[in-house]
C-alpha cells in the first residue's frame, strides 16, 4: 500500500479485522454469499423489470424480451409505451410496424394500436426514475406500487451500461455480493480491498481504485440489494462520497440475463454543479470502466451459472 499515491480525501482510520489480513481465498465465504444472496431474493419487487435507460427508449418501435414476454417499446408524446409484440389480429410483430400520430400500424393489415389498447391487447404498467425505466410485467403489488430504488445522489454525473450475459439474474448479484475477488481478478482496476463488515444485508469495504497507475483513490462503499434483481454499490466515505453504482438485472428467459448498470457519480468538491455540463464528455469515461468490469464479471456470472446446472 505504501507504494501507492492516493488521491482525495484521507478516510478515518478504522480498525481492520484481522480476519482481513488473511489471503484472499481464505476471507472468501461462500456461505456468507450464499445467506446475503437468499436475503436478497427474498425482498419484495412488485414485479418490476428495469427496461433499459431512457434516454434511448425514443418514438422508434423495438422489440424488447423480459422474463419470456416479447414486448414492443416505444414513446407516444414523450410518453413510454411497452405492449405484448403481437398484434390482436393475427399476431404479426409490431417491432417494425411504421408509426402513425403515436399509434403502431401493424404491418400486416393495418391495425393501429395505442395507449388505450385493443380487447385484450394492453399495454404494462412502466416507470421512468429519472435515468432508467421499468416494466411490471405481472400482477400489481399492492405494497409495491412502484420499483424499489435505493436512495440516489441529488446532482450527479451519470454512465449506463447494458450488456446480456448467459446466466441468470442471481448469478450476477451473487457476483456482486463477492467482494474477494475485486483485486486479483481486476488487478487493472482495484489496489487494494479490505471487507470491513458484513452482515446478511450489507457489506462494507475499503477499497482503493486505480485512477492511473500507481494512483489510487481510496474509499469506504457499502453493498446492499433493494430488490431481488437489483444491487447497489455507496460510497460512504472518501472522494465521491454519496455516489451511487446500480447494478440491474433483468431476465431475458432462463439462463439469459440483461445487466444494467447505472453509475451517478456524485462530489461535494465546489464547483460539482457545474460539471453537469459535461455530462456528454465524462459519460464515456464512466462507460468505458463500467464495461471494462463486466467482461471480467460476465465471465464470473456464467460460470456460476454453469455450476450451479451441472
Ligand atoms: S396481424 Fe395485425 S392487422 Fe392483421
Ligand atoms: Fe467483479
Amino acid at each position: 500500500m505504501s507504494k501507492l499515491l492516493k488521491f482525495g480525501p484521507a478516510l478515518p482510520a478504522v480498525e481492520i479485522p484481522e480476519s482481513s489480513l488473511a489471503p484472499d481465498w481464505q476471507q472468501a465465504r461462500p456461505r456468507a454469499i450464499a445467506r446475503a444472496l437468499e436475503r436478497a431474493l427474498g425482498r419484495p419487487h412488485g414485479n418490476w423489470y428495469v427496461v433499459g435507460e431512457s434516454r434511448l427508449l425514443g418514438e422508434e418501435p423495438h422489440h424488447l424480451r423480459i422474463a419470456g414476454e416479447d414486448l414492443v417499446v416505444w414513446r407516444a408524446s414523450n410518453e413510454l409505451i411497452i405492449a405484448p409484440d403481437a398484434c390482436p389480429h393475427m399476431g404479426a410483430s409490431l417491432a417494425d410496424s411504421c408509426v402513425s400520430e403515436g399509434k403502431l400500424v401493424c404491418p400486416w393489415h393495418g391495425l393501429a394500436l395505442g395507449k388505450e389498447g385493443h380487447g385484450n391487447w394492453k399495454r404494462y404498467a412502466v416507470h421512468e426514475d429519472g435515468v432508467l425505466s421499468w416494466v411490471r410485467i405481472g400482477p400489481e403489488i399492492p405494497e409495491t406500487p412502484l420499483p424499489v430504488i435505493a436512495p440516489r445522489p441529488g446532482v450527479y454525473l451519470e454512465g449506463v451500461v447494458q450488456l446480456e450475459v448467459g446466466c441468470d439474474p442471481e448469478d450476477i448479484i451473487a457476483n456482486r455480493l463477492d467482494p474477494w475477488h475485486g483485486v486479483h481478478f481486476h488487478p487493472y482496476a482495484f489496489a487494494t480491498l479490505t471487507v470491513l463488515d458484513l452482515d446478511d444485508d450489507v457489506l462494507k469495504v475499503r477499497v482503493a481504485k486505480r485512477l492511473v497507475g500507481r494512483i489510487v483513490a481510496e474509499t469506504d462503499a457499502t453493498f446492499h440489494s433493494p430488490e431481488p434483481r437489483s444491487i447497489v454499490m455507496t460510497i460512504v466515505e472518501g472522494e465521491g462520497t454519496g455516489s451511487v453504482v446500480e447494478t440491474h438485472a433483468t431476465p431475458i428467459e432462463p439462463g439469459l440475463t440483461m445487466v444494467v448498470e447505472a453509475t451517478l457519480a456524485t462530489s461535494d468538491r465546489p464547483g460539482f454543479r457545474h460539471a453537469k455540463k459535461l455530462q456528454r464528455f465524462i459519460r464515456p469515461f464512466i462507460e468505458r470502466s463500467a464495461r471494462r468490469l463486466w467482461v471480467d464479471d460476465a465471465a464470473y456470472a456464467e460460470r456460476l451459472y454453469e455450476l450451479r446446472n451441472g
